[in-house]
């Protein structure tokens, strides 16, 4: 019993762009605006960056590296590369979560990258102008109003851009890592930065368009966002909400694609001796300069000037609405309105899809791995299930509920989950001495000492801080802030499951969640028995038969 002959990268480039294609999302272009507004700018980047040193840079070394060592023994999957790796029974399983977490994310990225089509068809058709009410026009296209409505198939309907984006993302998979994957990244991401930079270079010229407010000009609307203290209040105001350390960490790992077992897949097809050190960086950076130097500078500012402070403030939270209502009002609103609207949704639909791409490989690998399909089957199976995830999101579309409460727990709970056991695998199980040599091995830069106590020590801890956090304030209720009166309330994601008035929606869809983990640890388990069974036939290393080590 042979594992495939993998796939690899054309090359360590090739490697760095996907992983950049997967980081670069809809996470930095919407929900990294909308947090930063909710939050109050300034305030929040210092957590941000907090977050981005202290967790960021420790997880996509130990992701990248992880792969690569599990590459090396033939295995691709998040489950796979721990197995082969850490050599314990319950590491397989840990793995195993990196594929039900991309897998569950898929299927309700797939519905928001459908609506960046959408909209940029519609836009491209001159569908929108000045006039438009994009309000209106969302709640009709996707569904918010009643279950059941998205599933029409005119232009201003969710379900033929939805049926396009699947059918796109599995034919790109089935190509395969090279010619699928990489290829996409490499004309999308060249083609979505022209676009975003046709729309910075708009935005930042903007001045102050109504001389009747001339406090909503782009130099506010870049302060607010940059600015750590508003007026009359300190930095450490904000800073003493623990929503806000918590609201910083998972945009980060969401951002970044880390604690997914994206990047853990993507750098197994890397050769033993490239380099992962430079490599992850220069991907993290790529993203963070997409992330604040694009995402941030232009929908803030853009918001700003034409909404004022109230009016951004008035945003806060809402990720979706920010990006599919008001920013393209905004965009309406300026001279070119129709070409600026085409550019953004062009944008944020080539964003979603190199990051969609992204979610699909680690469940092929561990189908073809696992069970041993070949792509074909694999390709098949993976499009299968996840076909029954994103129709279960399209059906319940009402307010949007099924979507929100899959997003809720997986990208606050699991991931965290995922990201804390990669780390303590990496620094404890593994050991930070050799974790750390095998980041050097082939590394194209200096990894300078201390990143091995933080490894270690602060990142770990820094993650069951916030962790700790995240079930106190979400789950318990007890909203406290540093130095004010705490209150009780725990978040309507948890009385949705469990509160006097549960909603059936909300509940259907933490069953999904639990039908998609039991899926999981069954696929793993059957693919263990087979790994097991191969290590058995594979002979001891013996001085004569050296090879088979
Ligand atoms: N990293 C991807 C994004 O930001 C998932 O959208």
């Amino acid at each position: 019993m042979t594992l495939r002959t993998p796939e690899a990268w054309t090359g360590r480039f090739g490697a760095i762009l996907a992983v950049a294609g997967s980081a670069v999302g809809l996470g930095n272009f919407i929900r990294f605006p909308a947090q930063a507004a909710q939050y109050g700018g300034g305030a929040f980047m210092l957590a941000y960056f907090a977050s981005f040193l202290i967790i960021g840079i420790p997880l996509v070394w130990a992701e990248w590296t992880l792969g690569r060592m599990g590459g090396k023994h033939g295995y691709h999957s998040a489950a796979g590369v721990l197995h082969s790796v850490v050599h314990r029974p319950w590491a397989k399983y840990l793995g195993g979560l990196g594929f039900l977490i991309v897998t569950l994310i898929f299927v309700y990225y797939i519905s928001i990258e459908a609506w960046c089509l959408g909209y940029t068809v519609n836009a491209l058709l001159g569908r929108f102008d000045g006039s438009t009410d994009y309000g209106a026009f969302f709640g009709t296209f996707v569904g918010a109003g009643a279950n059941g409505s998205a599933i029409a198939f005119g232009l201003g309907d969710l379900g033929l851009f939805l049926l396009a984006t699947f059918a796109l993302n599995f034919y790109f998979i089935h190509r395969g890592i090279s010619r699928g994957i990489e290829t996409v990244c490499r004309y999308a991401l060249p083609a979505l930065l022209a676009l975003a930079l046709v729309i910075l270079a708009r935005v930042l010229t903007l001045g102050t368009p109504d001389p009747t407010k001339p406090d909503q000009n782009v130099i506010n609307g870049l302060g607010f966002l940059w600015n750590p203290s508003k007026p009359g209040l300190s930095v450490f105001d904000d800073l003493a909400n623990p929503q806000l350390w918590l609201a910083a960490a998972s945009q980060v790992f969401f951002s970044l694609s880390i604690g997914m077992g994206v990047i853990i897949t993507y750098a197994s097809y890397l050769k033993p001796r490239d380099d992962v050190a430079l490599s992850g960086l220069t991907a993290a950076a790529a993203n963070e300069a997409c992330e604040v130097g694009i995402g941030g500078t232009l929908t803030v500012p853009a918001a700003y000037v034409f909404l004022g402070a109230s009016g951004v403030a008035a945003l806060a939270g809402q990720t979706i609405g920010l990006g599919f209502i008001a920013l393209p009002q905004v965009l309406a609103n300026m001279p070119g309105g129709q070409a600026l609207a085409v550019c953004y949704f062009g944008l944020l639909f080539l964003a979603a899809l190199t990051s969609s791409l992204s979610m699909l490989q680690p469940g092929i690998a561990l189908l073809e791995e696992g069970p041993g399909f070949d792509r074909g089957r694999s390709v098949g199976l993976l499009a299968l299930l996840t076909a029954l995830g994103a129709a279960f999101v399209w059906y319940f579309s009402a307010d949007l509920k099924a979507l929100d409460t899959i997003d809720f727990w997986v990208a606050n709970v699991l991931i965290f989950i995922q990201a804390t056991a990669v780390i303590i695998v990496f620094g404890w199980v593994i050991g930070i001495k050799q974790g750390l040599a095998e980041t050097r091995r082939g590394a194209k830069m200096h990894v300078p000492d201390f990143v091995g106590p933080v490894m270690k020590y602060l990142c770990p801890a820094y993650l069951l801080a916030i962790f700790g956090l995240f079930v106190v304030n979400k789950i318990v209720g007890w909203n406290f802030r540093f130095g004010a009166d705490a209150a009780f309330s725990p978040s309507g994601y948890v009385t949705d499951l469990v509160g006097p008035e549960p909603s059936a929606v909300a509940r259907a869809s933490f069953a999904l969640i639990v039908a998609f983990l039991i899926f999981t640890l069954l696929l793993v388990r059957h693919s263990a028995r087979r790994w097991q069974a191969r290590a058995n036939l594979t002979p001891a290393p013996s001085p004569l038969n050296p090879s088979s080590r």
